[in-house]
């Protein structure tokens, strides 16, 4: 029996989609990468913007055809946008099996475990199937995503996530550094912690607090390299910034979502900072971190944002010096505060002004990298020709030149290509 699994959205998801394909694994499914030769497809959707969701679904569509070629077949659709549509999904989707939304995910196993008994006979099916062909993700197979934390406590005005995904539930520190000693064990040198808000993170025993996590993380035989995704502004305190300075094994690069630069739009965001609070944390990473990278995101066209509050964003991320950043339009999801606030902002102007953030932070994403030309960096390879720098830059050999994946090596950087580097090995 084979599973293709299709992640949309964020790294949360990617991991959970690797969690409940584990599951799956665990029953005696081997992984495709051609949705055709499957007997189960599972896709994990996304409902942070409208377009995220409209992707999700219109692809749960094209497999219509797939399932009606065989009813025996299993589709499930997880995920955010599942947990926000459930019924109505089931309604214009009826050939979908499984609907389990991200609230649901902990409980896939007992979920899934009834559906399979359903259209798999065990004794049948199970014979010989083993599930040694790999997960088709081999490209990443060097870097492993462990989750942390479920859910956010927060309540961004624009975000859906606290709805669809509840309050933060936090991972016993013991499951995750168990998690993370198998991971190295299977052959993962880098880490990536994952959490809605992974600074928020609550342990117990030694164990209080985010920064308490990455040490005893970094102290695990064979852990060389640590990143984590995403940190809130808010918990970015000084004992955070100065453990990343003191372990070596955390990367040189962190995402740190700052979504507007008006301190008005930011209140009405309930981001809880300030732009001065988000500069100063940024002026403190640089000063504890040499060569740090920092990237961010930013929503152009939130409710009632006006020309000046836009400024205020364009100046902040020139400020902010950032060597690159994601770029969204607002979206209003149903049931947010901001979807309901007087103010909306048109179309057109929010074009525009998501046009001019993507051209800054391109434009100066492309310097950051030019200036990395002359730099020689530590390149852990994905695959024999490509890998990432611990400052995140897409490394590429020039040449044809080849290496061993799963090695890391030096590299001089040479040259550019768009935002990838280009480099040879050092010798
Ligand atoms: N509209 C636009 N962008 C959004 N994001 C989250 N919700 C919305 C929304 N309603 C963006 C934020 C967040 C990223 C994951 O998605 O920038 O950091
Ligand atoms: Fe959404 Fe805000 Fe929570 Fe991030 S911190 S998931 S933007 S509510």
């Amino acid at each position: 029996m084979k599973l293709h699994t299709v992640s949309f959205g964020c790294q949360m998801n990617t991991a959970d989609s690797e969690e409940m394909g584990r599951t799956l694994v665990g029953r005696g499914f081997g992984f495709t990468q051609t949705p055709q030769d499957a007997d189960a497809i599972l896709i994990n959707t996304c409902t942070v913007r409208q377009h995220a969701e409209d992707k999700a679904f219109s692809f749960v569509g094209t497999l219509r055809e797939w399932k009606e070629a065989n009813p025996n077949r299993l589709l499930i659709v997880a995920g955010c946008a599942a947990e926000r549509t459930k019924d109505v999904l089931q309604k214009r989707f009826p050939y979908v099996d499984l609907v389990v939304g991200a609230k649901s995910i902990e409980q896939f196993p007992e979920i899934v475990e009834e559906a399979l008994k359903e259209k798999f006979s065990w004794e049948k099916d199970n014979v010989g199937v083993w599930p040694d062909e790999g997960n088709g993700k081999e490209a990443r197979a060097h870097c492993a995503y462990v989750t942390i934390m479920r859910g956010c406590n927060y309540t961004c005005t624009y975000c859906i996530v606290p709805f669809v995904r509840g309050r933060e539930i936090y991972r016993p520190a013991a499951a995750i550094l168990k998690e993370v000693e198998t991971r190295v064990r299977e052959g993962a040198k880098e880490i990536m912690l994952l959490g809605q808000t992974v600074n928020s993170y609550r342990g117990e025993g030694e164990i209080v607090d985010f920064s308490d996590l990455l040490k005893t993380v970094a102290q695990i035989q064979g852990v060389e390299r640590i990143r984590f995704m995403s940190p809130h502004p808010y918990y970015f305190n000084d004992k955070l910034i100065e453990t990343l300075a003191a372990t070596p094994q955390v990367c040189n690069h962190i995402h740190l979502p700052v979504q507007s630069g008006s301190n008005r739009i930011l209140k009405l965001m309930r981001r809880n900072y300030t732009r001065e609070r988000y500069l100063e944390i940024v002026q403190k990473l640089r000063a504890a971190i040499p060569n740090i990278a920092i990237t961010t995101d930013i929503i152009a066209g939130f409710p009632t944002e006006t020309e000046q509050d836009f400024d205020e964003t364009m100046d902040l991320i020139w400020e902010g010096g950032f060597n690159g950043a994601y770029c969204f339009k607002f979206s209003p999801r149903d049931g947010t505060d901001a979807a309901n606030l007087e103010g909306q902002i048109d179309q057109e102007t929010k074009e525009c002004r998501l046009a001019r953030a993507l051209e800054l932070t391109e434009d100066m994403g492309r310097k950051k990298a030019q200036a990395q030309i002359g730099q020689v960096k530590e390149v852990l390879w994905h695959t024999d020709q490509e890998g990432f720098s611990r400052d995140s830059y897409k490394v590429e050999l020039l040449n044809g030149q080849k290496t061993q994946a799963g090695s890391a090596q030096p590299v001089n950087i040479e040259g550019v290509k768009s935002r990838k580097l280009l480099g040879r090995l050092v010798s």
